[in-house]
């Protein structure tokens, strides 16, 4: 069965996105089969991969509302292995039209739970807010991949996140697990970077990735020509990174 994996922070800009994008891809190059999710309704993961959003009739916006079920808004095979539920911005709307329905923190389970089969890993881009769309998320994942920009704050932005986790444990979700914190945006030119890895890991008791993603240009560039890095530039430092990130989450689990 499919390991459903939230990739959240309630900060932006964190690398949430580069990372869906990218790791869902690196995880199908490696043969497993990936379904990525995108729950955010500025759809970057959509566009970043490869779909136009002006061109869809049906999102995960329509599924959410029970308008289309999840096949009728599924992309299947975008790349090799990886099948893509788009998102564009009427999914904002869905917080305030799901409020009056019962068990609508579970929307998105019971449609998962139906495809789990199909798949090794479902990954969850979130949007930077805790928010029903994130707790539906939460709800349905089974871990949560919290994403760290290596820059002063952080810590404040985890120490968020991990609440959140033990929140939606106590109430939605008890099996709910950190899958593990991955650094983002790494600089080796500067001492901060440095110091805020080092600052996290005396912190959390949790697992940490070893791979570090790198700050690298091709990962900015790649989501406009629609590609994920892998297919736009396979040798940069971020490809081999997010391939690294990707065995690295295999291995997990299969511990
Ligand atoms: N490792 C990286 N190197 C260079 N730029 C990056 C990297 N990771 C993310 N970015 C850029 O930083 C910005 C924020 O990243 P994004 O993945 O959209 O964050 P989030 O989804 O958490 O808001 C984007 O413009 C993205 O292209
Ligand atoms: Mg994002």
């Amino acid at each position: 069965m499919g390991r459903v994996i939230a990739i959240a922070n309630q900060k932006g800009g964190v690398g949430k996105t580069t990372t869906a994008i990218n790791l869902s891809a690196c995880l199908a190059e490696a043969g497993q089969k990936v379904l990525a999710i995108d729950f955010d309704p500025q759809g970057n993961a959509t566009t970043g991969l490869g779909l136009e959003k002006e061109y869809m009739e049906e999102t995960v916006y329509e599924m959410m509302l029970g308008e289309c079920t999840l096949n009728d808004c599924l992309h299947q095979e975008v790349q090799e292995n990886l099948d893509v539920l788009p998102s564009d911005s009427n999914l904002a709307g869905a917080e305030i039209e799901l409020l009056d329905l019962d068990r609508k923190e579970f929307i998105l389970k019971e449609h998962l739970d139906a495809v789990r089969d199909h798949y090794d890993f479902i990954m969850i881009d979130c949007p930077p807010s805790l928010s029903l769309l994130t707790l539906n998320a939460l709800t349905a994942a089974d871990t949560v991949l919290v994403p760290i920009q290596c820059e002063y704050y952080a810590l404040e932005g985890l120490s968020q996140v991990l609440r959140t986790i033990s929140l939606v444990k106590k109430t939605m979700n008890p099996e709910l697990e950190l899958e593990g914190v991955v650094f983002t945006m790494y600089d080796a030119r500067t001492n901060l970077s440095l110091e805020v890895v080092e600052n996290v890991k005396s912190n959390l008791n949790e697992t940490i990735y070893k791979t570090i993603i790198p700050r690298n240009v091709r990962l900015a560039e790649a989501p406009s020509h629609g590609m994920p890095i892998n297919l736009y530039d396979s040798k940069s430092t971020g490809a081999e990174s997010y391939r690294l990130l990707a065995a690295e989450v295999i291995s997990r689990g299969e511990e």
